[in-house]
């Protein structure tokens, strides 16, 4: 089985001490620093931009896992992969406003892990034409906005479908989980095949990191 890779969602974290929150979770043992990229068009909400990832890029030398939900990800991508991005996912959903077979392309021939996502809402098929194209496959399990969700368990079917997809053609694919992890549901979801699992309330929350990322990895 592949190594359990910890991706902690900065978030969740204390912003008025972010260069000692992503200290503390790389002493922890995470394995990239996950930043969620919010517009307010895509989602309702806003978070932050190419500039806070430049910043945690002089913190850190983990792989910085961008997520980016927003519309027109095409034109903003110079910037994140500027400001020190190793992969970067975008939506699938016609509303993220973009050519996902281009944008991926634009990715790959950036050097970065090229990764794609899809809203719990999305059916599995609309990633299909993409498949070839992947480094990272990530499984949401909420919908996208927030910080502090519950779990959507009935994704899992869809993690299934991409684990069956991953064992036929590529093996080296990574399956991300992202929303409401938790020790319990991480389990659920590396039993279904996931190989890199999104915490941010979990782990930022919690008064012991170590712990906490030891716990996810099912330790
Ligand atoms: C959802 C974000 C998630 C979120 C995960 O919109 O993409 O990464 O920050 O946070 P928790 O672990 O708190 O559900
Ligand atoms: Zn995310």
């Amino acid at each position: 089985m592949q190594r359990v890779l910890i991706a902690p969602s900065i978030l969740a974290a204390d912003f008025s001490r972010l260069a000692d929150e992503v200290c503390q979770v790389e002493e922890a043992g995470a394995d990239w620093i996950h930043c969620d990229i919010m517009d307010g068009h895509f989602v309702d909400n806003i978070s932050f931009g190419p500039g806070i990832v430049a910043t945690v890029r002089k913190l850190t030398n983990l792989p910085l896992d961008v997520h980016l939900m927003i519309q027109h990800a095409d034109h903003y991508l110079p910037r994140f992969i500027d400001a020190g991005a190793n992969s970067i996912t975008i939506h699938v959903e016609p509303e993220a406003k973009h050519n996902v077979g281009k944008t991926l392309q634009q990715i790959r021939d950036a050097g970065c892990h090229a990764g794609l996502t899809l809203n719990p809402a999305t059916p599995f098929a609309l990633l299909e034409p993409f498949l070839h194209q992947l480094d990272l496959l990530l499984i949401m399990t909420v919908h996208p906005g927030f910080g502090g969700q519950s779990f959507r368990a009935e994704q899992m079917e869809k993690l299934r479908q991409a684990y069956d997809w991953k064992t036929k053609n590529n093996p080296n694919l990574d399956l991300e989980v992202d929303g409401g992890i938790n020790p319990e549901t991480a389990k659920i979801a590396i039993e279904n095949g996931a190989n890199v699992i999104v915490a941010g309330t979990s782990i930022f929350k919690s008064k012991d990191y170590a712990a906490e990322i030891r716990a996810l990895r099912g330790e």
